[in-house]
C-alpha cells in the first residue's frame, strides 16, 4: 500500500506551475463523445480520474491516444451505449457521460454512480433535466435505462440548485438538440466556461456560460477542434495553502487569478502577504497565522468546498478560532478527525467545523479519506514537526498530479513510499 511520508515542519520556496483543470478536463472527454471530428486536447492532467475517463471512451469504442498532456479522442468509431458498473463506481463524475451518450445513441446504460466518501451523491437534478429534453428514464435495480424515442429537443429548465454535473449534462445534450434550451440557475463555475469554449470551438452555439442563464441553440453536427484546459484553481488554491501553513514563499505560475477571486481573500485575512500578475500569484506566509471568523462554501462565485479541506488544514495552526459552514455536500468534514490525530483542535457540529488554533501540530500516521481531504493531510504534514505518514493516497491521486514532487520541489521533506 503506497504511503506519502512528510518530516516537517519545512517552509516553502520557490515557483511551481500547476496543472489543468481535472474538473474541466473530465466534462470535456466526456464531450469529446459528441459526433463530428477529432477532439485535440491540450493540458489534459495525469490524474487516475483522468485515466478513468479515457477508459471509458475506449469501452465505448472511441480511438483515444494519450503524449504526455496531449489526449486526442477520435468518437466517430464509438459503437457501445452502456459504461461498465466498475468504471462508473470508479469514478463517481462518470454520471457527465450521460448527456453526450443520449446525444448519440438512442438507448444508453449507465450503472447508478451510488455515493461516494461525500456522502449520497443525488442525480436527481440530472435526470428531471434530461427527461425534459427527451430522454425517457427508467431507474430500477441501480441502472439507469434511458431511451430517446423522437431524437432530442431543446426545453427550458430550471435547476432547483445551481449544479455543476446537471448543468453540464444539460450542455452535453442540448447543443445538438433540435431547438433552444434555456438552463436558469445555472452552475457559474469557470469549468462551465471552459466546457462551453470547448463546445463553441466545435460549433456549438453557446451564449452567456457562467452566468446564471445559459442559452444554447442547437446545431445539426459538431466538428473537430484542438482546446486547452484551464488551469486547476483548487490545486492552485492547495499550493498557496502550503505556503500558508508554513510560512514560505511559492508562486504558483500559469494559473488565472480570477478563478479565486472568493479564496485569496481568506488567505489575506489569515495575515498571507500576495502579489497578483496576470497569470501568477505569489504567496507569503506569515510568522503567525490569523484565524478566519466564518468561511461559508457556495456555489460559484462563492468561497468554493473543494477548498475547504486545504484551508481548514492552514487555519489549524492560526491564532483564534476559524468557524467553516459547508452548505455543498453533506459529509465533507471526514479530513478534521485526522487533523485532530495530529493535535488540532476541531469540533464538528453537522454542517459546522469549529477550528481553534494551535501552537503546532504533530506528525502522525493518518488515511485519507477523500481527495481534498487527503490534500489537507499533506498541507498539514508539511507544518508539522516530526513524521507524518498518509496512507490510501489513492484519494490524492484522482486530482493531483505527484503532489509530493510537487511540493519537493519547494523543499518540502516529502516521499511516496510503497
Ligand atoms: C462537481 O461535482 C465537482 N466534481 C466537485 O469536485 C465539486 O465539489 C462540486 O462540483 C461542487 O463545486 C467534478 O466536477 C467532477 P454538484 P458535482 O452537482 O457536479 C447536490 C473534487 O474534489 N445534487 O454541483 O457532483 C449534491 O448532492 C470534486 O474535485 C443534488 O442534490 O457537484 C451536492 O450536495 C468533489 N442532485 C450538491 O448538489 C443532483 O442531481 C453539489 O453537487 C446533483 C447534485
Amino acid at each position: 500500500m503506497e504511503r506519502i511520508v512528510i518530516d516537517g515542519p519545512r517552509r516553502l520556496f520557490g515557483e511551481i506551475d500547476v496543472h489543468g483543470a481535472k474538473n474541466s478536463a473530465l466534462p470535456i472527454l466526456a464531450g469529446s463523445l459528441l459526433s463530428g471530428g477529432e477532439t485535440v486536447l491540450h493540458n489534459c492532467p495525469q490524474l487516475t480520474d483522468v485515466d478513468a475517463a479515457i477508459e471509458i471512451l475506449k469501452v465505448l469504442g472511441c480511438t483515444v491516444h494519450r503524449e504526455g498532456k496531449t489526449v486526442t479522442v477520435s468518437s466517430d468509431t464509438m459503437t457501445q451505449n452502456e459504461i461498465p458498473e466498475e468504471l462508473m463506481h470508479e469514478m463517481r463524475s462518470s454520471i457527465v457521460f450521460l448527456g453526450a451518450m443520449v446525444s448519440r445513441r438512442e438507448r444508453v446504460r449507465l450503472s447508478f454512480p451510488g455515493g461516494c466518501e461525500l456522502g449520497p451523491r443525488p442525480i436527481d437534478l440530472h435526470i428531471s433535466a434530461l427527461q425534459q429534453l427527451g430522454v425517457s428514464v427508467d431507474e430500477s435495480h441501480g441502472i439507469l435505462d434511458c431511451k430517446v424515442e423522437h431524437g432530442l429537443h431543446g426545453a427550458k429548465i430550471m435547476l432547483a440548485f445551481p449544479s455543476v454535473g446537471a448543468t453540464e449534462n444539460i450542455m452535453l445534450a442540448a447543443v445538438t438538440a433540435e431547438g433552444v434550451t434555456e438552463i436558469h440557475n445555472a452552475a457559474q463555475e469557470p469549468e462551465i466556461v471552459d466546457l462551453a469554449g470547448y463546445l463553441t470551438k466545435r460549433g456549438a452555439k453557446i451564449r452567456d456560460a457562467g452566468k446564471s442563464t445559459v442559452y444554447i441553440e442547437g446545431v445539426k453536427s459538431l466538428h473537430g477542434a484542438e482546446y486547452t484546459v484551464m488551469p486547476d484553481r483548487i490545486v492552485t488554491a492547495t499550493y498557496l495553502a502550503g505556503a500558508a501553513a508554513t510560512g514560505g514563499e511559492v508562486t504558483v505560475r500559469r494559473v488565472v487569478p480570477s478563478d479565486l477571486e472568493s479564496v485569496l481573500p481568506i488567505f489575506d485575512q489569515a495575515g498571507c502577504k500576495m502579489r497578483i500578475w496576470q497569470d501568477a500569484i505569489r504567496l507569503e506566509g506569515p510568522g503567525m497565522l490569523h484565524a478566519v471568523r466564518n468561511i461559508r462554501t457556495l456555489p460559484y462565485p462563492g468561497f468554493p468546498t473543494d477548498a475547504q479541506a486545504p484551508v481548514m488544514a492552514v487555519l489549524t495552526v492560526a491564532s483564534g478560532t476559524s468557524v467553516f459552514v459547508e452548505t455543498i455536500f453533506e459529509n465533507r468534514y471526514k479530513h478534521a478527525g485526522e487533523l485532530c490525530r495530529m493535535g488540532a483542535d476541531i469540533k464538528i457540529e453537522g454542517k459546522v467545523a469549529v477550528v481553534r488554533g494551535v501552537k503546532k501540530l504533530y506528525g502522525a500516521n493518518v488515511r485519507a479519506t477523500d481527495l481534498r481531504g487527503g490534500a489537507a493531510l499533506v498541507v498539514a504534514g508539511l507544518a508539522a514537526e516530526g513524521k507524518t505518514r498518509i496512507s490510501d493516497i489513492v484519494h490524492i491521486d484522482r486530482g493531483y498530479e505527484s503532489i509530493e514532487q510537487a511540493f519537493s520541489a519547494l523543499g518540502a521533506q516529502i516521499r511516496r513510499e510503497r
